[in-house]
């Protein structure tokens, strides 16, 4: 049971905004939400929208982390950077839930105000698929006018991703992975091999690999939930507007399909069959 007295927070800061304020910028948090129409709806996609690329720009840092650690061969680090992103993830994920109810009448009433804005164009998305492996030069056109953002796109496609971050750790614990893995044009998109399926074939089935193992289980579990976002953004488009095309000029489902389905970590789940 508590006991001593109870006291209340403090209740007066004079003329001075309040702490709590000025640490998170909360005036300025609030300042951003702009809908352009009276419609309740829209307030919601615009703080979906914000909330889901906060959560982008932290998955970012997180898997950064991950990756630094994964350098240094530290893979307790790695591990335990992977494991809190799989929180940010489900976070991510669950976002949705804000637009679940979205009906076509109500998307329409404001679609119009975004005209060519497409989330197509969230560069701290792209960001996080060329970390996944999914690297595509194409995809640094639309940030020509924004120099630093185009800059940092330009590293990250030319940047090993986490998946290759991880091949390597493979290759310095004398595990076969073939050069063509180890020092290849990052700008590319993954490519399978054999020889690495048979890399994790070893490390799910001698001993002494533990560790690798279950950093390879929490690169699945990373890809489940990125998987997961991907198709809860699929459902809530058909929801909210069937297969219109996209404000960003794509022709809608049919594209969203098509980049929902690109592979992540492809080796993880073929040497199932051999397991
Ligand atoms: C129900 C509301 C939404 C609809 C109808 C919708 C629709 C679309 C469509 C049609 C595309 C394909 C590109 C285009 O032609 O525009 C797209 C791409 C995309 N949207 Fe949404 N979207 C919605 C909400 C969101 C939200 C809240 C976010 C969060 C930031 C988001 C992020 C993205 C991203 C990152 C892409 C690119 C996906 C990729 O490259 O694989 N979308 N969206």
């Amino acid at each position: 049971m508590m006991t001593g007295k109870v006291t209340t927070p403090r209740l007066s800061f004079g003329p001075e905004v309040t702490p709590y304020s000025a640490y998170a910028r909360i005036d300025a948090l609030h300042a951003l939400q702009r809908p352009r129409t009276g419609v309740s709806a829209e307030r919601s996609f615009v703080v979906a929208t914000q909330v889901m690329e906060l959560l982008f720009g932290l998955l970012r840092h997180e898997w950064t982390q991950a990756q630094q650690a994964l350098r240094a061969d530290d893979l307790d680090g790695a591990a335990g950077a992977l494991r809190h992103a799989l929180n940010t993830q489900d976070v991510l994920a669950g976002s949705w839930d804000l637009l679940a109810t979205l009906t076509p009448m109500e998307f329409g009433s404001f679609r119009d105000e975004l005209g060519e804005a497409s989330g197509f164009q969230s560069y701290a998305y792209r960001y996080l698929e060329f970390l996944l492996g999914n690297k595509s030069a194409a995809m640094l056109a639309p940030y020509i006018g924004m120099p630093e953002v185009h800059t940092g796109l330009t590293v990250a496609l030319g940047s090993p991703s986490l998946y290759d971050d991880v091949l390597a750790v493979l290759h310095r614990r004398g595990l076969p992975i073939p050069l063509s893995h180890l020092d290849r044009d990052w700008t590319r998109p993954y490519e399978p091999h054999a020889e690495v399926q048979k890399a994790w074939q070893i490390v799910y089935t001698s001993p002494g690999y533990g560790d690798l193992m279950e950093l390879a289980e929490l690169l699945l579990d990373t890809a489940e939930r990125a998987i997961r976002w991907r198709q809860r953004h699929l459902t809530a488009v058909r929801r909210a507007m069937g297969a219109k095309p996209g404000t960003g000029g794509s022709s809608g489902l049919s594209w969203l399909r098509r980049a929902a389905e690109q592979d992540l970590f492809p080796e993880l789940w073929t040497v199932r069959d051999e397991l």
